[in-house]
């Protein structure tokens, strides 16, 4: 295809090192469709002949379905999937094929490929995480009065329900999908027609192949549009972020399926067994999630390697963006679909959580709010008084509310029998009714109001 001013061909390591074909074959329903907009835009401009912009769109039509259909012989030889599609329209349509590439070059044809595919994955991404926000926000309402221990430093802090947890994460992919968005709207500019680097003498049409390839506008600076790729550093930044969140309800999983806690079940379906020890139902499924995050948090920081430092335009080095992109999305899409699974199976054990939320002196701070609101004691006073209770209560071995009266008012003479009612978890939780807190009502509006606007979207 470039072997005009050349005598010999490539070393077989020069090929091995050059060839993109291995991954870009990906990119191959973009690649068609970019060369039939541009063919399309050359025969109406008058570059080509009308017969042989048809000529064209047919070859590409039957490449296209020979590649879906498998028949499709990919060669190294022919280094990426620009020139493996156009040497098979040469053969399909002959002398044509050769003028598909007029005004336009690989540079521009790459990016435009490239960001068409970035798209159609950010929006197969969107869809997975409205679908996992579903599921959580379902359960959430299923569990709008289960308590459990809410923690800080994974020590029991004050009762939360399951429900409040699991609205958390479905706040967090709101903002994910909302940071895809935005890398979305930024991408959505075509480079096709910046040819090589310089624009091009041909009077293309940029705003018709940008409209038929469903891009907002042509990008304005052909030295920008074939350079950049910060639209895949930004996704691919969208991506790090999500697969931490991600990561962090994995690492939930694992400690709260743990026998250690027993919080929670896994159904059979996300779990696995040992095959030595019998009685191992190992999270796997969670572990990998969490630890998938390295591989997508990994492509983000090889690509902002390649690319810092490139001078103005096209470098192979670029060649490197998709390799990395296209794992590291691949690998989110699973971990967002495995999450959502987890989340639709997931068994709380309801009486394990209750327990482990009376257990750890967790209405301890209810107790403070208590003798500032009855006594009118500065919190910083009953703070103290609390935790000579608290410690009155561990050191006898019971729980606060189990704790007689008398014990406690030889700490405190005022106070009264009233303070039981706020030393159980369920009136813990039903206090917290403060807009964000965890009260089974809040939890039961948050849901319906989250479960209202996913109907609503799709
Ligand atoms: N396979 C190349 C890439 O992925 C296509 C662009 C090649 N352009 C060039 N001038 N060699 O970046």
């Amino acid at each position: 295809m470039w072997g005009g001013r050349f005598a010999d061909g490539p070393d077989a390591i020069m090929e091995e090192i050059n060839a993109s074909i291995d991954f870009d074959r990906h990119l191959y329903r973009q690649d068609i469709a970019a060369s039939k907009a541009h063919a399309a835009m050359l025969g109406k401009q008058g570059i080509i002949t009308a017969d042989d912009a048809a000529k064209i769109a047919h070859g590409l039509d039957t490449i296209l379905s020979e590649i879906e259909s498998g028949m499709f012989t990919f060669k190294r030889s022919l280094e990426d999937i620009h020139m493996n599609v156009e040497s098979r329209l040469a053969e399909l349509v002959g002398p044509a094929a050769g003028r598909l590439h007029t005004a336009r070059s690989r540079n521009d044809q790459v990016a435009t490929d490239f960001r068409l595919w970035v798209r159609a994955t950010i929006d197969t991404i969107d869809a997975a995480l409205a679908d996992y926000q579903k599921a959580l926000a379902e359960k959430a309402l299923a569990h709008a009065t289960t308590v459990m221990p809410g923690f800080t430093h994974l020590q029991t802090a004050q009762p939360v329900t399951f429900g409040h947890h699991l609205l958390a994460y479905v706040e967090m992919a709101a903002r994910d999908r909302g940071r895809f968005k935005d890398a979305r709207k930024r991408l959505n500019e075509s480079p096709l027609g910046a040819a090589a680097l310089a624009g091009t003498a041909f009077p293309v049409d940029r705003d018709m192949t940008a409209e038929a390839l469903g891009f907002d506008r042509p990008m304005a600076n052909s030295l920008d549009a074939v350079s950049d790729r910060d639209f895949v550093l930004e996704t691919l930044s969208a991506a790090s972020i999500t697969a931490v969140h991600l990561s962090r309800f994995a690492e939930e999983i694992v400690i709260w399926t743990s026998p250690l806690t027993g919080l929670l079940l896994l159904s059979d379906r996300f779990t696995t067994g040992s095959s030595i020890m019998p009685q191992k139902r190992n999270p796997d499924a969670a572990e990998l999630v969490r630890a998938k995050t390295g591989r997508i948090i990994g492509a983000l920081q090889a690509l902002f390697t390649v690319m810092k430092g490139l001078p103005l335009a096209y470098q192979k080095d670029m060649q490197e963006d998709k390799e990395g992109a296209m794992d590291a999305l691949s690998a989110l899409s699973l971990s967002i679909a495995a999450m959502t699974g987890m989340v639709r199976d997931m068994l709380p054990d309801v009486a394990r959580m209750r327990a482990a939320a009376d257990g750890g002196y967790s209405t301890a701070t209810d107790l403070a709010d208590w003798l500032v609101n009855t006594l009118k004691m500065p919190f910083r006073d009953a703070h103290h008084v609390t935790g000579r209770i608290v410690a009155k209560a561990a050191s006898d071995g019971i729980a606060l509310d189990a704790l007689p009266l008398e014990a406690m008012r030889a700490i405190e003479p005022r106070l009264t029998k009233d303070v039981y009612a706020v030393l159980s978890v369920d009136n813990s939780v039903k206090s917290r009714v403060s807009y964000g807190g965890t009260a089974p009502k809040n939890v039961r509006r948050e849901a319906n109001k989250w479960l209202k606007a996913l109907a609503r979207e799709g």
